[in-house]
């Protein structure tokens, strides 16, 4: 028996920062999306549970107890699986990775042995991004990220993921958010006809965390920079806490040349095109 499950790129499209709790920790309001492209986890059955690790991205990410993987798979109570994790998407990059390793073992494990996927709250201690990843389809992410509530599809958009491989640890982005309470993102979203509407929308919003995390890495405001002036991109934001940016565009053409000349003219950075997850 194998099975595998795809953990795709979660990407916040906004992230508005509403306030703070009493524990540190920031209340968010956030437009999260999930990408085709992420990495992937397989699973067979063996005795004991183990993880090894592969893929282009799996340097520096140890596979021992504390790999989120592991707790997922603890959490839910899995026990005789042999696990392989194929890493695709950067570490610690604001996408998502680790915590859409641990959603997909949760599902994984979760159909394998006939189990409940568990409630968003029962996983928010193996991060803020897990409960928006346990399924990946288009959401409003409120709370500190435990509060997910789907919204309409999107009409069809194309993104451009550019990381210039540098990581930003996230407590240090929140740290240097300055102390300010920002509008949350209207109540009720808009329906979007096509492309043109969710890019008008979205233009008016904002990741509140990307000025601080350009001030930590400057780096990520080239890669703004170099993605707005590629053709046909409507918007480059942040996603997360960085310093993966996102550039969004109307076609697959324009996003698959845009990636190509980013590729071509900064040969360091990670960058991918890719389309949105359909819904599940
Ligand atoms: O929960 P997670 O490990 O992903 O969060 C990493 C850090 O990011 C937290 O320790 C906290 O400093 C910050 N954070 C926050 N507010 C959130 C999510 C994360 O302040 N909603």
């Amino acid at each position: 028996m194998i099975a595998s499950e795809l953990a795709p790129a979660k990407i916040n499209l906004t992230l508005h920062v509403t306030g703070r709790r009493s524990d540190g920790y920031h209340l968010l309001d956030s437009l999260v999306v999930f990408t085709t492209i992420g990495d992937r986890l397989t699973a067979r059955k063996l005795q004991g549970l183990s993880l090894s690790i592969t893929g282009p991205e799996s340097a520096g990410l140890g596979a021992g107890a504390d790999n989120l993987v592991l707790r997922a798979a603890r959490l839910i109570g899995a026990s005789d699986l042999a696990l392989t994790l194929e890493k695709c998407l950067p570490l610690a990059s604001g996408i998502g990775g680790g915590s859409s390793d641990a959603a997909a073992c949760l599902r994984l494990v979760a159909r394998l042995s006939g189990l409940a996927l568990p409630a968003p709250r029962a996983v928010l201690g193996l991060g803020a991004d897990v409960p928006v990843c346990l399924t990946p389809q288009t959401c409003r992410m409120q709370g500190i990220g435990e509060a997910v509530t789907p919204v309409p599809e999107l009409p069809p958009v194309w993104l451009v993921l550019v990381n210039p491989r540098v990581e930003v640890p996230t407590p240090q982005v929140f740290r240097a958010l300055a102390q300010r309470e920002n509008a949350p993102m209207p109540a009720v979203l808009p329906k979007w006809r096509e492309a043109g509407d969710l890019f008008e929308f979205l233009a008016a919003q904002r990741n509140d965390l990307q000025e601080p995390a350009c001030q930590i890495a400057p780096q990520i405001t080239q890669v703004l920079q170099a993605l707005a002036q590629t053709k046909g991109c409507a918007l480059s934001r942040m996603s997360g806490s960085g310093a993966t940016c996102f550039g969004l565009y109307a076609s697959q053409l324009e996003a698959e040349r845009a990636a190509a000349s980013l590729k071509a003219a900064a040969p360091g950075w990670w960058v991918v095109a890719t389309g949105l997850a359909a819904a599940q």
